[in-house]
């Protein structure tokens, strides 16, 4: 069943590439498959204490999709519904043919880093019964001034989303997901995003954004001794949430026009953060720590008072701190002829109250970026932790 190139098939590859029509004829008559590249190699996995498109790298290709529960479907079908997913997921995530009816769309790749994430809304422990054990995190998140949400784009029962370094394979989950919901699930919205290519560029680093800032730099990393604490719902909390996340999910529109009428100084600035390199103002290369006291000889502080990352700083904000996991989106034009494009922004956080509530609070009252910003859809989802073989996500909740 397994698609994947074996290392045997590496030397094959070689062969291909090397040695003309004449090996490509004796590699078709072994029918082996050709090596697998870096990218189509990559597999995550599915089984585990937490579910997998959460601490590991953003990959090329992401969708995100919310679904509501169709009249008349109860506890019981959401969990037969998890339970369909689950087992899809953890097949296509290892780079396997799923059981039943494909669709061919992924035959010859491998599992290309795939991830599928599963998350519940607010409004599904209304629908099913379960509104008393509706975390209390999951309250909805307060109106901001900079708000300009369409609600047909928002929120959602359920939430799924796909990553993998390649488009096929990630359509592939997308469209098979879809099929295997059936009648239990209506498509609420779904939205698709982009990150650099593993492998495009001979300086890898943190990724750029559409603005052409690099971002992700001070993002919280697994190896930090507070990592776990800050992204996951404790072990020991005795809930069903335990080892799960919460998911904010933010479409933010980039006024890309009037942001690139800016001086390289005025953009940098903005940040507090050098377009170049991501090093901070304050002196550096893009991991130096930054100084938010450092005061240039004019005086003046050398991360402005406005700067993004001094705004968003977990200093600024009594700790509060979450993993930013974003995907850049292009839907192409509005009707004034401006770019439809800006971030797919999803942040990570044990409780959302403690993490992005506090940080947008801030960035909302006093930063220079929000000038630049539409926020136009919002969703906020409890995202279960990940499941042992022969499980399925949230069966703590819905068994
Ligand atoms: C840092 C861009 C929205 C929270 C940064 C950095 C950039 C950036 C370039 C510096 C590099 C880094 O540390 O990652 C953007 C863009 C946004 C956006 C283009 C919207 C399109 C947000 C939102 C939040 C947020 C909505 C949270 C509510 C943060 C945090 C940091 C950060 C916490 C790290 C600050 C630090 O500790 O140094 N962002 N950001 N950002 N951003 Fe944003």
């Amino acid at each position: 069943r397994r698609l994947l190139g074996t290392a045997g098939a590496v030397g094959a590859a070689g062969l291909v590439m090397g040695g003309g029509a004449g090996a490509f004829a004796a590699d078709a008559v072994r029918d082996e498959p050709a090596a697998l590249s870096g990218v189509g190699e990559t597999e995550r996995m599915f089984h585990g204490k937490h579910q997998a498109g959460i601490a590991d790298p953003a990959q090329a290709c992401g969708h995100l999709l919310a679904f509501d529960l169709a009249p008349g479907a109860d506890r019981k079908a959401a969990a037969a519904l998890l339970r369909r997913w689950s087992a899809t997921a953890a097949e296509l995530m290892a780079g396997e043919v799923p059981r039943g009816d494909d669709t061919g769309i992924a035959l010859d790749a491998g599992p290309s880093a795939l991830t599928v994430t599963f998350g519940f809304g607010r409004t599904f422990f209304d629908r099913t019964g379960l509104a008393a054990r509706r975390p209390v995190a999951l309250q909805p998140l307060p109106a901001f001034t900079g708000d300009a949400l369409d609600a047909k784009r928002s929120d959602g029962d359920l939430w799924v989303q796909i990553g993998a370094d390649d488009p096929l394979v990630a359509f592939h989950a997308v469209r098979l997901l879809r099929k295997q919901a059936g009648d239990a699930v209506r498509p609420r919205w779904q939205m698709t995003g982009f990150n650099r290519t593993p492998g495009a560029t001979a300086r890898p680093r943190t990724g750029r954004n559409l603005m052409g800032q690099i971002d992700g730099t001070n993002n919280p990393k697994p190896s930090d001794p507070d990592f776990a604490a800050r992204v996951f719902v404790p072990d020991d909390s005795g809930d069903w949430m335990a080892g799960g996340s919460y998911a904010v999910v933010r479409r933010i529109r980039m006024l890309l026009d009037s942001w690139d009428h800016l001086s390289l100084e005025r953009q940098e600035k903005v940040i507090g953060r050098r377009k170049s390199d991501g090093a901070p103002l304050s002196g550096g290369t893009e991991t130096t720590p930054v100084d938010l006291d450092k005061i240039r000889e004019d005086g003046s502080l050398a991360i402005a008072g406005d700067a993004h990352i001094r705004v968003a700083a977990p200093e600024s904000n009594r700790g509060a701190a979450m993993l930013r996991r974003a995907f850049s989106y292009q839907d192409g034009v509005l009707d004034d002829g401006a770019p439809d494009a800006g971030l797919l922004f999803v942040a990570w956080q044990a409780d959302p109250r403690k993490g992005f509530v506090p940080v947008q609070r801030k960035l909302d009252r006093g930063d220079g970026l929000s000038r630049f910003l539409r926020h136009e859809s919002s969703g906020l989802f409890a995202v279960p932790g990940g499941c042992a073989p022969g499980e399925y996500v949230g069966q703590r909740l819905l068994e």
